[in-house]
């Protein structure tokens, strides 16, 4: 269905509203512990992953910039020319805007996104910037198949940009259905940009998800918070603490809060009961090497036809396309 909001067209798909409560009543009611981390990003909670994104350690954001701006002659080689850009997520500002900027001549930019807001808000920016590019964003929940809008102007294929290493925030079985979906949603002839972190030495990952400064620290209480104001919880912020320890043999980065004591914490007519040192799995972010995404995306039916990293391979994007068959 189309809606009208000021003079751009969305095509909302209605995706499933949060279910806030009943996330966070099956987190704490499994063993072990968990809350769903789609719940870090409000006002505060974004502010907060700004300021992350700025800390010295957490290198991700800064070298997957300079990477993208230093690849993009050699990605709009590999790129046919007016493509149908499609973005995971609203779009990041900065990276969407050297995409853009760097290709020859794409002919619509789709981001999709579940929140109406950021939707709106991202492409709003990009169309002042970009007049000549057709905006059409899509409402919908990304790690579905997505049926995409047609452009005006004829378009040579679809190019799907999932930056950021999100892909890595999911679990293993969740990344693969989510490729799954990508594969669908570009179609035969379609391509997609993918950044991921790259394993690499285990102090400085270590590092970039426990900086110095307790950004990180205070972003993930800011989650307790967060359920205390919109659901009533009562956690008490000072009985928990931030850990995040990177896991070789799962390849991840797991972040938790560990309960300081033995306590109760109470919602929506439950008691939960944490011993005390009993950790709350809230995120994880995997660190691939290129067999381990390789093997990945092949499941998906998908191969990576292209590679870029940054100097020291810290971070790399890949460029993958459909297995052919036959
Ligand atoms: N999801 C991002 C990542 O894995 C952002 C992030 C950084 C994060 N530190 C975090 C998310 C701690 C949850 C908890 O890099």
């Amino acid at each position: 269905m189309m809606l009208e909001t000021i003079d751009m067209p969305i095509t909302d798909l209605h995706p499933s509203p949060d279910d806030i409560i009943g996330d966070t009543v099956a987190g704490l009611s499994s063993t072990p512990k968990w809350l769903s981390s789609k719940y870090f990003y409000d006002a505060r909670g974004s502010q907060l992953f700004e300021q992350i994104t700025r800390q010295p350690e957490y290198y991700l954001t800064r070298i997957e910039l300079d990477l993208l701006e230093a690849s993009m002659p050699a990605i709009n080689d590999a790129v046919a020319s007016f493509a149908h850009v499609v973005e995971y997520g609203s779009g990041s500002g900065r990276k969407t805007h050297l995409l853009l900027e760097g290709l020859d001549d794409p002919v619509a930019y789709t981001p999709i996104e579940i929140s109406r807001t950021a939707l709106v808000a991202s492409v709003e920016r990009l169309a002042e910037s970009f007049p000549r590019i057709e905006m059409l964003p899509v409402c919908a929940d990304f790690t579905q198949p997505v049926p995409l809008p047609l452009p005006a102007r004829e378009t040579g294929h679809t190019l799907v940009f999932f930056p950021g290493s999100t892909l890595g925030n999911f679990a293993e079985c969740d990344a693969l259905r989510l490729l799954c979906s990508m594969r669908a949603t570009m179609g035969p002839r379609g391509q997609a940009l993918v950044g991921i972190d790259l394993e690499k030495d285990v102090a400085l990952l270590e590092a970039a998800y426990n900086d110095a400064a307790g950004v990180t620290a205070e972003f993930t209480l800011n989650l307790l918070a967060r359920l205390n104001r919109e659901i009533g919880s009562d956690f008490d912020l000072a009985g928990f603490h931030h850990r995040a320890v990177y896991s070789r043999e799962r390849g991840r980065i797991e972040t938790h809060l560990v309960s300081r004591r033995v306590q109760d914490v109470h919602l929506d007519g439950h008691t939960f009961h944490f011993a005390e040192g009993e950790a709350m799995q809230v995120e994880y972010s995997h660190k691939y090497t290129d067999a381990r995404f390789e093997a990945l995306a092949a499941r998906a039916g998908l191969q990576v036809v292209q590679r870029w990293n940054d100097p020291r391979d810290w971070f790399g994007l890949r460029l993958l396309q459909p297995v052919s068959v036959g």
